[in-house]
C-alpha cells in the first residue's frame, strides 16, 4: 500500500501519519509485536501492518475514551460508523448547540462513541482539556465534521489492517514498558513537552521529563529495541529538551516541512522532528548510512532525512 494512502479514521494532533514513511525506514523489517505505549490514533501500527512488518500490536494510551474508540473502530467498524452517521445527521438544525450538547454529555459519560464526533467536529481536530480533565475544545464554525460516508470508509480502512491483531490497554506508559517482552519492538511518541510541568492542555496528560529518561534507562538495561519521537526544532530554535546523551541513543532528524508562519514572515525556516534509536536498534541497522534519504516527497513538498552525528554533539552545537 502506498504510504500516502494510509488510512486514518480521524485527524489527531501529533499523529505520525505523515511521517510514517520515514519512521518505518528505521524499524526492523520484521517485528514479533509492535508496542505503542502512546498510541493516539496508532499511525505507526497502521503503517507497519500495511507494510506487513508486524501482525501483532499492543496499543496503549492513557486517554481511555480514545483507546476505547480505537478498539471499537478496529473491532466493530460498522457499529461505530452507524452511530457516527446518526449523530452527525442530528446536527442540521443548530449545529453549534448540538456540538456543545454532545460535549457536555461526553464529559459526563466518557462515551467513546461521542468522542469520535467531537474529534471530527472540533477546531482543527485539536483536543483540549481543562485542569479538571474535561474536554473543552470549541466546534469548528466553518465545517460540519467528516461526512458519515467518508468516516465509514476511513474506519473500514484502519479496521481491515488491524482487526484481530491488537491488544488494547489504557495504562500509564511505564506499566506498558514493564510489561514489554524480549522480541517486542517499542515505538514511543509521548506528548510534546509542555511548558508547565506534567500538565498539558493539548492532551489529557503530559509526562515528566525525568521520569521518561529513567524509563528509557531501564529499557536500555533490558536491551530493549525501541525508537522515540521526541523533540525538534524550528529553524535554529529547538523545541523541547533533547534526551540526554548518557542514554546512548542515536538521534535522527526528519524534516517535516516549512512552517507556514515562517513563510508568511518571508523566512525559510523548516520544522524538524527528532527520532531517537535505541542502541540495539541502531546496531541492527548497520547499513543505515547507505540509505538514500534525500528527495523523498510527501505531497508536493520535498522532504529530507539527515542522519546526524551522535545527538550529544548536535545538542551542544545548537544551544
Ligand atoms: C503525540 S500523541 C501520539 C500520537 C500517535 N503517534 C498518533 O499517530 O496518533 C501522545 C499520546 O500520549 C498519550 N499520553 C499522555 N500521557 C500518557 C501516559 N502517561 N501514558 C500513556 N499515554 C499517555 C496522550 O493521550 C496522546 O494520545
Amino acid at each position: 500500500m502506498a504510504m500516502a494512502n494510509l488510512p486514518h479514521f480521524v485527524q489527531y494532533q501529533g499523529s505520525k501519519r505523515n511521517l510514517a514513511t520515514y519512521i518505518l525506514q528505521f524499524l526492523p523489517k520484521k517485528i514479533n509485536r509492535l508496542v505503542e505505549p502512546f498510541a493516539g490514533t496508532a499511525a505507526i501500527s497502521v503503517a507497519a501492518s500495511a507494510n506487513q512488518i508486524s501482525h501483532n500490536f499492543w496499543l496503549n494510551d492513557l486517554n481511555q475514551p480514545l483507546i476505547k474508540l480505537l478498539e471499537l473502530a478496529i473491532e466493530n467498524p460498522n457499529e461505530i460508523a452507524d452511530f457516527y452517521s446518526k449523530l452527525w445527521n442530528e446536527q442540521h438544525t443548530d449545529s453549534i448547540a448540538h456540538y456543545f450538547e454532545v460535549r457536555s454529555k461526553f464529559n459526563q459519560t466518557n462515551d467513546e462513541k461521542l468522542f469520535l464526533y467531537l474529534l471530527a467536529r472540533c477546531v482543527k481536530g485539536s483536543v483540549r482539556y481543562n485542569s479538571r480533565g474535561l474536554f473543552n475544545q470549541s466546534p469548528d464554525k466553518r465545517r460540519k465534521g467528516t461526512r458519515p460516508e467518508t468516516m465509514r470508509k476511513n474506519i473500514a480502512g484502519v479496521s481491515n489492517l488491524l482487526k484481530g491483531k491488537c491488544q488494547f490497554t489504557s495504562l500509564d506508559y511505564r506499566e506498558v514498558l514493564d510489561g514489554s517482552q524480549d522480541g517486542d519492538f517499542i515505538y514511543m511518541d509521548p506528548p510534546y513537552q509542555g511548558v508547565c510541568g506534567n500538565r498539558d492542555s493539548r492532551y489529557l496528560s503530559g509526562i515528566n521529563f525525568d521520569d521518561f529518561v529513567l524509563a528509557i534507562e531501564q529499557l536500555n538495561q533490558k536491551e530493549a529495541t525501541f525508537a522515540v519521537s521526541y523533540d525538534g526544532k524550528l529553524g535554529n530554535k529547538a523545541f523541547g529538551k533533547f534526551l540526554p546523551s548518557s542514554l546512548n541513543l542515536e538521534r535522527i532528524e526528519i524534516e517535516v516541512g516549512r512552517s507556514s508562519q515562517s513563510t508568511l514572515l518571508g523566512k525559510a525556516e523548516t520544522t524538524v522532528e527528532s527520532l531517537y534509536l535505541s542502541p540495539s536498534l541502531f546496531r541492527s541497522l548497520s547499513s543505515v548510512r547507505e540509505f538514500n534519504y534525500t528527495d523523498k516527497k510527501i505531497g508536493n513538498s520535498p522532504k529530507q532525512l539527515t542522519l546526524l552525528e551522535k545527538h550529544g554533539e548536535f545538542a551542544a552545537a545548537t544551544r
